[in-house]
């Protein structure tokens, strides 16, 4: 098979754009489709501050690599969950990569900074791990973009999470995340920093492939705890229909942000956005969820 670009012998066959790459023309088209999600829809620009965060796997290594190399402002952030090994071999695969290309990070631990212990937590509130993590992680991202000055936060989320979590909130109409599921979500407070996905319209097997061909390393485990979890289930549904039908995911995610998403829109109700007591982040409850973590930990 031939590049599509080059003529050269091809590596790495695109179904669903019906395109064959060699590895420069690849990385090419990669860094085409990342710069172009960023500016169709209006993620940042050149010179603002972009606080990156990164669990050492292939998606945000990825995009933390490819935001530098596009000559974007960021900075990245690794949250150590304390989640055993996982935790501390990714840590490792983060500060090796910004050390040797002298690039800023800042490391976050939950237990040494705020006392939090993701397993005695979700023992003791009988709530799913990944639950607790979830809320753990969208304070911290916030609060530290929100203190840092950053303009927005940037995740890795690849085109196979947006098309699974949209196929999970479709499967039981959850409307209220249908309306928010987008590659952009606009701040609505003055102390809520704006979230972006840049990759949302690449696969994993493309970031794996962008890693893989610039040699970075990356933490290959999944976490352990996302054994099971129902995601899983909706990416290899999804997978099935893919093999028949090359294109299905990017179809059913790409239709639905251009004609299904805005029918939800009316559903977004108006929050009542209060400061939490404790740290004055943006909550709807007296105290805020990550607060309330906290004060459960010292009981532990
Ligand atoms: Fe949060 Fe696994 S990364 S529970
Ligand atoms: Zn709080």
């Amino acid at each position: 098979m031939r590049c599509r670009r080059c003529k050269d012998k091809a590596v790495i066959y695109l179904e669903r754009h019906n395109a064959a790459f060699c590895e420069n023309c690849f990385l090419h088209y990669y860094y085409n489709q990342v710069d172009k999600n960023i500016k169709r829809e209006k993620m940042f620009k050149k010179g603002e501050k972009i606080l990156v965060v990164v669990s050492g796997g292939k998606d945000s290594m990825a995009l933390w690599d490819v935001l530098n190399k596009n000559g974007y402002d960021v900075t990245a952030m690794y949250i150590n969950l304390g989640i055993g090994d996982y935790s501390n071999r990714s840590q490792e695969i983060v500060e090796n990569y910004a050390k040797e290309r002298k690039l800023p990070l800042i490391i976050k631990n939950i237990k040494e900074e705020y006392g939090l212990e993701i397993g005695k937590i979700s023992k003791k509130l009988k709530r799913s791990p990944c639950s607790i993590c979830g809320t753990i992680k969208r304070y911290l991202f916030n609060k530290v973009a929100l203190d840092g000055g950053f303009t927005a936060v940037a995740t890795g989320h690849n085109l196979d999470d947006e098309a699974a979590t949209l196929l999970g909130n479709t499967l039981s109409w959850q409307e209220g995340y249908l309306a928010r599921q987008a590659p952009v979500l606009q701040s609505t407070h003055p102390k809520l920093v704006k979230k972006v996905k840049p990759l949302f319209t690449l696969t994993e097997r493309e970031n794996l492939s962008y890693i893989i061909f610039n040699g970075i390393k990356f933490i290959h485990d999944e976490c352990p705890h996302a054994e099971g979890a129902s995601s899983i289930l909706y990416k290899e549904v999804l997978n099935k229909l893919e093999e028949e039908s090359p294109g299905t995911k990017q179809r059913f995610l790409i239709n639905f942000l251009e004609k299904g998403r805005k029918h939800f829109q009316d559903v977004r109700e108006e929050l009542d956005l209060k400061e939490c007591k404790i740290c004055g982040q943006v909550t709807t409850t007296e105290i805020c969820s990550f607060c309330r973590l906290v004060e459960i930990s010292k009981e532990l």
